[in-house]
């Protein structure tokens, strides 16, 4: 438990310091709770263990890909995508899920505005 704790504290540094370089903005965890609101929350919930359409967002970041064991609705597709939540790949999931998962079931055309994503992410990265 404290490595995992541990491990998405990092994460969340890594997040608010922009990743890479600056290869991704920094983002502001209360603006990605808006984002969240208006783009994820119908199909997903923040509360661990409380599932939508799609399985909670609870504690995403660093954890492997249709991993949350209570949620029945993985795609074939998810499964066998090998992806672990990083920021950058949940950066290329929600900017295109369907080119970041050929195959995925997710309904969500994608967020063009990087900015919002990272924001969200940031916010994603205080669920724990
Ligand atoms: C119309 C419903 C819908 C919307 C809107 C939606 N999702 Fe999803 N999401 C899903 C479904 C269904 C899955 C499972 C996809 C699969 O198995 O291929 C999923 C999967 C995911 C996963 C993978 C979870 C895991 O356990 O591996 C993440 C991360 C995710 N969504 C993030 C988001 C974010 C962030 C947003 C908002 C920008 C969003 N989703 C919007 C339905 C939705």
């Amino acid at each position: 438990m404290d490595l995992v704790l541990t491990s998405t504290r990092a994460l969340l540094a890594a997040v608010l310091a922009g990743l890479g370089g600056g290869a991704m903005a920094a983002g502001n965890p209360a603006t990605g709770r808006d984002v969240f609101a208006e783009h994820c929350a119908e199909c997903h919930s923040a509360k661990d263990g409380k599932h939508k359409k799609g399985p909670s967002l609870f504690a995403t970041l660093g954890r492997p890909a249709a991993s949350v064991p209570a949620f029945a609705n993985y795609s074939a597709a998810l499964k066998a995508s090998g992806k672990t939540w990083t920021p950058e790949a949940l950066d290329a999931y929600i900017a295109n899920p369907k080119a970041a998962v050929p195959g995925g079931t997710m309904k969500y055309d994608g967020l063009a505005d990087a900015q919002a994503r990272a924001d969200l992410i940031a916010y994603l990265a205080t669920l724990k």
